[in-house]
């Protein structure tokens, strides 16, 4: 809270500056000469997009840009009135990680008034007009791995590659439960559709059983992706159908809602032995922890740095009138207009392949996991 005020405060400071007509910039926004990027992230409570800002800020400022680099905390006006601020400042592009996708349109439509070129940044803006490019991963297919990995880590698929039940456990009937992320993130939709994809026809033939029959998004989604909000759900959940079923199978789409779960999970009496399979998204230490500790099954990599590579380039070229590399232009219709985007691939961590995949490319420290 009180970094939240200091920041709003530090905002507020640099706005009277500009309007008291001294220096529009801070002394760290005078040396580059590439000028001023905005740089706005959704929230710290991750560390992933700890890593993205980071990953953004060191990307910009090796190619001589200074960045004005802010966390909103999952506060809406929060955000926008940072984004005002990086206006104000003089910021000369916007890259944004929207904390609600539908509440950004005042602010860049002032943004479009004052020619700054936005890129949204993993996750989509709706409404609005003034988004120019979206940098992201392939999200359905995000979800297809998630749900992939849930039925692998069952036995019900034989492996990745798996396309119908042909696992040791392949006949049934599983129970699992669903959790998706907050319903102001469209890439929410994008995991669960991807994910419901390959595990609907399972329900359908009866491999797979939601005992709670909470399958609609509506009915299984997570305000704010906040892992107090699964933890809580879940325990309603298992109160209300598993006090003498188990539950087998587990599809959350993050890490820290997994969390969530299992500390559920294991309130209700389930250990290392009988937890269900879980799966997640992020790779981020405590879950590759939990999944050496034998509890979450697998995540899954999505490398910001990549992220936070393509979106800057996004950026430098509209600043040089240069146009963005995209490799897909059809997928992401933001409500107004089809935002041409660019998507990096995701991978399937497990502890099979996490050395290989996180440690060797220095995406997660060994030194911060207690190995088993
Ligand atoms: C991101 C995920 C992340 C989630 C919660 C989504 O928009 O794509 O990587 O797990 O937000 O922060």
């Amino acid at each position: 809270m009180l970094k939240k005020i200091t920041r709003i405060a530090a905002v507020a400071a640099a706005a009277a500056l500009v309007l008291s007509g001294c220096a529009a910039t801070t002394a760290d926004t005078d040396s580059a000469e590439g000028g001023l990027i905005g740089v706005s992230m959704p929230t710290q409570s991750s560390t992933r997009w700890i890593s993205d800002g980071e990953s953004i800020k060191a990307e910009l400022e090796a190619q001589g840009f200074t960045v004005d680099l802010q966390y909103a905390e999952d506060d809406i006006p929060t955000q926008v009135s940072q984004l005002e601020g990086m206006l104000t400042k003089g910021a000369k592009a916007l890259i944004i990680a929207a904390i609600d996708g539908t509440q950004l349109t005042d602010v860049l439509q002032a943004a479009a008034d004052a020619s700054v070129p936005v890129i949204a940044y993993d996750r989509l803006i709706r409404d609005s007009a003034n988004v120019n490019y979206y940098a992201t991963f392939d999200n359905f297919k995000v979800g297809v791995q998630q749900a992939t990995s849930l039925l692998v880590g069952m036995g019900v698929f034989a492996s990745e590659d798996s396309t119908s039940a042909d696992g040791p456990n392949a006949a049934g009937p599983w129970n699992i439960e669903l959790v998706a992320g907050s319903l102001d993130d469209n890439n929410a939709f994008f995991f669960f559709n991807g994910a419901m994809s390959i595990l609907q026809p399972l329900i359908d033939s009866g491999v797979l059983v939601v005992k709670s029959g909470q399958t609609d998004i509506e009915q299984v989604a997570t305000l704010r992706w906040d892992g107090a909000v699964a933890q809580k759900r879940m325990e309603d959940i298992l109160v209300g159908n598993y006090a003498s079923d188990t539950l087998h199978g587990v599809l959350s789409p993050y890490d820290g809602l997994s969390r969530g779960v299992i500390a559920a999970l294991v309130d209700a009496g389930y250990t290392k032995d009988t937890l269900p399979t879980i799966v997640g998204q992020d790779a981020e230490t405590a879950s590759v922890q939990s999944m050496l500790d034998g509890e979450q099954y697998s995540t899954i990599f999505k490398d910001t740095r990549e992220l936070a590579k393509v979106a800057v380039a996004m950026a430098v070229a509209i600043l040089n009138g240069a146009e963005p590399e995209v490799n897909d232009t059809s997928t992401y219709d933001n409500g107004v207009k089809v935002v041409p985007s660019f998507l990096l691939t995701p991978y399937i961590v497990t502890v099979d392949n996490y050395k290989e995949l996180l440690i060797d490319s220095g995406y997660i420290n060994e030194a911060d996991l207690v190995l088993p």
